[in-house]
């Protein structure tokens, strides 16, 4: 994930997926006894906190329809190496977007760059946990894919050995979780996920983002311009979970994450159309479709692809490179513009701590 606060622009996707889960958010709130000391949310990946103000803005209205002072701290919590400067810009309003925090008295944002495959918060302090877009990421590598760049199209023992890390990495970070929330307290997670006809991101309509990604990469091989090392190190160290697969811990009652009182309340997954995609189909014109959507994909896949490029090339010939990916791709929405769009599959679910 590329840092310094580029994050909210390349993001509109993302913020439909925010806002379709805010309601969740309300209504967990709704349901819950509030507590008369203070009010704990977390945000857990957050990147540069933009595309959640609205929806934290939305939850502390919620909470103060109920209890007009209660002290509310936010926790905006991501991994170490985010850029917590532009977070911060951004949740103190000095940023182009609009923060919740001078609309509330008794609001206290703190941030953590604790990684949620470990324990953020103290033990029975968290009331409310919420996470999007970013829990299909895992803790590890499990192996370098041959023939792919992203595991939810790899094959064979590659994809299986992404498929146990996810399992174990579901379970990890649930069980840290389930110290964190209070009884009766929630998490509402948005994670990317693949739905019963095998969609997910980028891979509903058209030509799949991951394909074209791939295809790309391989004439890069194929040209001599990449090595075969470089490209099978260019994996997104992800995976999308069936809703089977999210369900799994909940259904088996000897799992550690039911013998910790989490139990899945609600579980639902929907696509929502890419917004670039969806202008397009107003304004009809390739070259700024290209414009707009290229730049979306380079934001959250140039830290990786660049990041296997080898260290012996000088930066320059690696950056040469990237940009001749990046061209190619653009080449490939401006020739078929009708058949790109990067539609977000998203799983909702809604879990409580007994
Ligand atoms: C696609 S961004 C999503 C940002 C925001 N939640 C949204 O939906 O717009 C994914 C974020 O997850 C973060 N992330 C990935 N793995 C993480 C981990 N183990 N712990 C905390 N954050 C993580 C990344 O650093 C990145 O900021």
């Amino acid at each position: 994930m590329r840092v310094g606060g580029v994050y909210f622009d390349a993001a509109r996707g993302a913020m439909d997926v925010i806002g379709a889960a805010t309601p969740l958010v309300l209504e967990s709130i709704r349901a819950m006894t509030l507590p008369r000391e203070r009010f704990t949310l977390c945000d857990m990946g957050c990147a540069d906190g933009a595309t959640s103000l609205s929806m934290i803005g939305a939850a502390i209205g919620e909470i103060r329809r109920r209890a007009p002072t209660l002290p509310v701290c936010i926790v905006h919590s991501d991994q170490p190496l985010n850029d917590y400067n532009a977070l911060m810009r951004t949740v103190h309003g000095l940023s182009a977007v609009e923060s919740f925090l001078p609309a509330f008295d008794h609001l206290y944002p703190l941030a953590s760059a604790t990684t949620f495959f470990h324990q953020i918060l103290p033990p029975r302090s968290l009331h409310l946990g919420f996470s999007a877009c970013a829990m299909h990421w895992l803790s590890t590598r499990p192996c370098d894919l041959s023939d792919h760049v992203h595991p939810a199209a790899a094959e064979g023992p590659e994809r299986e050995a992404y498929r146990e890390q996810a399992r174990r990495d579901w379970e990890t970070l649930l069980v840290h979780r389930a110290a964190e929330l209070v009884p009766g307290g929630r998490l509402v997670l948005a994670p990317f996920a693949r739905d019963g006809e095998g969609r997910y991101f980028g891979r509903t309509r058209g030509v799949s983002v991951f394909e074209t990604v791939n295809d790309i990469w391989r004439s890069f091989v194929d040209d001599g311009s990449v090595t075969r090392e470089e490209y099978a190190r260019m994996n997104h160290v992800q995976y999308y979970r069936s809703e089977e697969e999210w369900r799994a811990p909940f259904d088996d009652p000897a799992s550690a994450v039911s013998r910790a009182g989490l139990r899945l309340l609600s579980l639902e997954t929907r696509v929502l159309p890419c917004p670039l995609a969806t202008a397009f189909s107003a304004h009809r014109d390739p070259e700024r479709l290209a414009a707009d959507y290229v730049p979306s994909v380079r934001y959250w896949s140039e830290s990786i692809y660049g990041g296997a490029l080898s260290p012996e090339r000088p930066a320059e010939e690696r950056r040469e490179i990237l940009e001749g990916f990046y061209r190619a791709y653009r080449d490939r929405v401006r020739a078929r513009p009708s058949d790109h769009a990067m539609d977000h599959v998203n799983a909702y679910l809604v879990i409580e701590k007994e």
